[in-house]
């Protein structure tokens, strides 16, 4: 697994913090149908004392709805990028919850310090950004304590997503050369498994679905520009230069007969409910 320090991880870091403030206007709004969701589902199961985890807590707003929804807990927020922790701070200070929720930097995908504390852990959109994300998982249900619960979604594989503008701008075909940055390098159903290592690990998995919304966008070419200046191609246009974009965006927008009309996507994301046992130790 990619430490914080890896190339692959200050990648990351670097492509998020430069467009934390993109993805906070752009994609924050057309992601929140999920994420309210997945912490409608957090909110209702009974949860043992403790705190609140956000794994990947991008520009904060899932922390404001945590502290707003579950009142009287501690939340704490990680994420890699420096810029998204900054923007998620802001957020916490204009909501004067500085007293319970805070967000720093850091890599989630470990967790080593606290096995067994947490009582609930929220990821949105997080997951498929990490290798090996069946051992995240696992790692996410080990920090739960006994009746711990962790309420995740992100973006599936190929084989999983059942929106294929959503799946095809990450498509070899279109890209042409290896991710850096996401877990579909790994094959295209390489989450086929995703929670079979927690559940070795003693897991109930309480939900596991997709869950389907619209995202409307101007055209088909404001939809893979927003995608690169705001969100998961952006570390990619660092990595491999904007000619290389170039080509792959007359690639996508060339498959297409009008791409300067509105549209409506419908992508899936796998949604997962897990629960550790209360009799777990
Ligand atoms: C698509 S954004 C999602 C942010 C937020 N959860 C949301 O749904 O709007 C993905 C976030 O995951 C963070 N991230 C990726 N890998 C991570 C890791 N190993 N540990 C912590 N954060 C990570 C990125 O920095 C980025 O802010």
């Amino acid at each position: 697994m990619a430490g914080a320090g890896s190339g692959r991880s200050q990648l990351l870091s670097t492509a998020w913090t430069t467009v934390a403030e993109g993805y906070d206007r752009e994609l924050v709004p057309r992601f929140w149908p999920w994420i309210q969701e997945r912490l409608e589902a957090l909110q209702q199961q009974p949860l043992p004392a403790g705190p609140l985890l956000v794994c990947g807590c991008g520009p904060g707003q899932e922390l404001v709805s945590l502290c707003k929804q579950l009142p009287g807990r501690k939340v704490r927020g990680l994420d890699l990028a420096e810029g998204m922790v900054a923007l998620a701070n802001q957020r916490i200070s204009a909501a004067g919850l500085r007293s319970v929720a805070s967000a720093s930097v850091g890599d989630a995908s470990i967790l080593a310090d606290q096995p067994g504390t947490v009582a609930g852990i929220l990821s949105c959109f997080t997951l498929q950004q990490i290798p090996q994300p069946a051992s995240v998982l696992a790692n996410w249900y080990r920090a739960l304590a006994p009746g711990g619960i962790a309420s995740v979604c992100y973006w599936p594989s190929a084989a999983n997503q059942s929106e294929p503008l959503f799946s095809r701008i990450t498509d070899p075909a279109i890209l042409r050369q290896p991710s850096a940055t996401t877990s579909q390098q790994a094959g295209p159903d390489w989450d086929r498994d995703i929670t079979g290592e927690a559940v070795s690990a003693g897991a109930q998995v309480l939900l596991d679905t997709y869950a389907v919304h619209d995202m409307a966008f101007d055209s088909l070419d404001s939809y893979w520009q927003i995608m690169v200046d705001c969100g998961p191609l952006h570390s990619r246009l660092l990595r491999l230069g904007a000619r290389h974009m170039q080509e792959a965006k007359a690639r996508f927008l060339a498959e297409h007969d009008v791409t300067d009309q509105p549209i409506v996507l419908r992508p899936s994301s796998r949604a997962l409910l897990l629960r550790k046992p209360r009799s777990s130790l």
